[in-house]
Formats: structure tokens, sequence, C-alpha cells
């Protein structure tokens, strides 16, 4: 029996987490050890051997992942970083909030990642390469680097990106919330000299509840993100067992308060332990819906690129622009089907159109995207079954619209 015949509704999102779990947060009950100690030393360990990455940073949020890793960059308020507006917001934010300038650049409607193409243009338009970098021409603020996102699972162009990344003396993170699993050929994401943010955020397909994870093959890097993490402390505070010398310590950079907690830990190992196994069932789901979803005239689906492994975080689909989109949720959602909406884009914000010269119509592959895109319910505790309900009352709901 589905998830929905059994529980009368269907949500977006859904933790798998169990047993396992519960029995290791006794555990960390029981050590009576809460804050970073040995469960984020071994659920760090074990994620850079699952990534195939040199180092694993565990912290509270891809949040915390994404703003640990600029900060580690030295950027500041004479910089530029360029990202996609169709994103969520936290990945822009984490830019503003170094100072630098979010350059906001459209996304390719193939994978729906920052179009390389396009970031080369602006290259071209507004920067001059002076000395070993490039600088915009009106705001001086040197090209410092590019967030790229891996849209839903499906890896962004990051050879191409990494390519222009070299030839223009910039850094790339990635932001890699959605993509844990996810591979471009035989090679994992994380696996790679950039920073690369994982999230664990509650409807991520493993969760910590709140976490995060910064991975870089770049180990001369791990020093400086290790003390933004944790208020610019060269430090671990885990040293109750083995105290070594006087408690005294030195701060040597202004770092954040992003470090993760053993009990989240504790419950990521036993997660990550299974995450193959989710990703797997999530891709049998979302092989399901393209089968039974590809009749319906008024539904493009967008098929995974050659030569990838997404971890199908999200299963989206574009409506008909005849179809009212709105009306479309609501009525799944009369039916207790919950849908979403991913992306909202950044520069459609108040905060952001007040700050920033972004409008409507600067990033239309974002914007006719956005327009039409729905996410439908898709986690590890579906059943085929769960599928065909969704399909049942998709055609339903559109021979009324
Ligand atoms: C693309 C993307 N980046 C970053 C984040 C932020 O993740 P967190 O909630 O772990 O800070 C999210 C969360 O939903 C996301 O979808």
């Amino acid at each position: 029996m589905g998830y929905f015949k059994k529980n009368g509704f269907l949500p977006f999102s859904e933790p798998f987490i169990g047993e396992e779990e519960l029995k290791a947060v006794k555990r960390v009950f029981k050590r009576n050890w809460f804050t970073t100690g040995p469960e984020v030393n071994e659920f760090e360990k074990e994620f850079a051997a699952y990534t195939n990455s040199k180092i694993a940073i565990a912290v509270n949020s891809a949040t915390a992942a994404l703003h640990i890793s600029l900060a580690s960059l030295k950027t500041g308020d004479k910089d530029d970083i360029m990202a996609p507006p169709f994103t969520f917001v936290s990945t822009i934010n984490t830019i503003v909030e170094t100072g630098a300038y979010p350059v906001l650049i459209d996304i390719d409607t193939d994978d729906y990642g920052i179009s390389p193409d396009k970031i080369e243009e602006e290259i071209d338009k507004n920067y001059i390469k002076k000395g070993e970098f490039f600088y915009h021409k009106k705001r001086r603020n040197r090209l410092k680097g590019i967030i790229a996102v891996h849209y839903g699972g499906q890896p962004a162009k990051i050879d191409k990106l990494n390519e222009i990344a070299k030839k223009h003396n910039m850094k790339i993170i990635e932001d890699a919330a959605h993509a844990i699993g996810s591979k471009i050929g035989d090679k994992k994401i994380g696996d790679s000299d950039n920073f690369v943010c994982f999230s664990f955020y509650s409807n991520k397909n493993m969760t910590t509840g709140e976490g995060g994870m910064v991975t870089t093959n770049n180990s001369n890097m791990e020093k400086i993100l290790r003390m933004y993490s944790l208020h610019g402390i060269d430090k671990q505070a885990y040293s109750r067992l083995k105290r070594e010398g006087l408690p005294y310590y030195d701060v040597k950079l202004l770092g954040f308060k992003y470090n993760m907690m053993d009990m989240s830990a504790a419950i990521g190992r036993e997660q990550l332990k299974k995450i193959e196994k989710l990703n797997e069932k999530r891709d049998v789901l979302a092989r399901l819906y393209e089968k039974s979803l590809s009749e319906i005239e008024e539904i493009r689906i967008t098929h995974l690129k050659k030569n990838i492994r997404s971890s199908r975080h999200l299963f989206t689909i574009r409506l008909d622009k005849r179809i009212n989109r709105d009306s479309f949720i609501k009525k799944l959602l009369k039916k207790k089907i919950q849908t979403s909406i991913h992306f909202i884009p950044v520069h459609y914000f108040s905060y952001y159109k007040k700050r920033f010269p972004y409008k409507k119509g600067d990033f239309k592959n974002t914007e006719d995207i956005f327009d039409t895109i729905v996410s439908l319910p898709i986690f590890p505790s579906m059943e085929e079954d769960d599928v065909k309900t969704v399909t049942y009352y998709i055609k339903e709901v559109l021979t009324k619209l």
C-alpha cells in the first residue's frame, strides 16, 4: 500500500529516519557530550570517504558551508561573485553577507544550472584584465568566483565552469545542497578542488535535522575553513578526556559559530549508511513519474543529461503556459497532494529589488521556467502506487482547469 492510501495525504517531502538514528542519538546521550566531538569527527571521515574527497568539514547548514567557503577565499566588498538567480535565496544571501556584489547570471534550460556561455558574455562585456585578475569596468571589483548550483541533483556544467575559472583566475564554490550522491561520469559531486557545500536540512536526501558539510581536495584550505566555522579559533572543543596543556587558545580571524553538534552527526552517520538505497528509491520513483506523466499533453519533463547520475532530490514538471499554475497547485492540495515551487527567482524578492538593479525581464530562462515549474512529491517512503495516485489526480485536475 502506498503512502497516500495509508495516510490519506501525500506531503511534498518527508525525512526517512528510524530506529538506527534513535539508537545513535541515545549513544550521544550516554556519552553526555553534545557539542562537536567524536561523532562529528567520524561523520566527517565517513562523508569524505563517501564523496571521495580529501577533506570534509561539518557545519550546521549548507548556508554556513557557503558562508565559510566565501570567507575562506577572503571574499569582501571589493569582490564580485557570480551565481544564478534560480536558487534558494541563501546561495545569494551569503555572497551579500560577505560584502561582495552578487552578479546574477541566467541558467541554461537543459540542466537549470548557471550558463557558462552567459558567464563568458558577461565577462567580455563588463570586465577587464589588470595584472592577474579581471575587474568590473565600473564597480572596479575583482571578479573573484562563481557559485554553481547543482539544481535538484542534476550537476551543473562543472567542467566548463572550471575551465572558465582557470582562464580568469577565479574560484568555484559548488552549492551541492541537492546533490548528495550525484555523479558526473564516475566522479562523485564533492570530489573536487573546489569547495563543495552540502545540506542535511530536513527535506534533503539525507538529514541531520539541520546540518551541512564542505568537502574539498584542497588540503591547504582545511585549517582556515575550520577556523571560520568556529569563532576563528584553531582548536577543537572536544578535549574533555585528553586535555593537553593549558586551556589557552588564540583567535586568528573573525569566524562564525557554525559547528555541528554531535547529536546531529550521530544521525548523519546513520543516514549516510542508507543514502545509496534512499537515492536508488528516488530514482525508481522518478523513472515511474517520467513514464506515467509522459502521455499528458500539458506537461513537460526535463530529461537527465547523459553521463550523469542525479540524486533525484527534486522531480519537477513544467506546465503548458495556458495552465494556471496556482489553481493547479491549489486543486492538487484539495486532493491532499502537496507540491512545491523551486525556486522563486532571487531578483523577485523585495530586499533584492530594493538593493540591486536587477529587474523582471533580466533573466529570461529563469523567469520562463519559474512561471511554469512545479515540484512533485518525491521521498523514499513513497511507493509505485503513490506515483499512480499523483498521476491520476494530475490528469483529473487538468481536465477541470
Ligand atoms: C540550492 C540550495 N542551496 C542552499 C540551501 C541551504 O541549505 P541549508 O538549509 O542547509 O542552509 C538550500 C536549502 O534548501 C538549497 O536548496
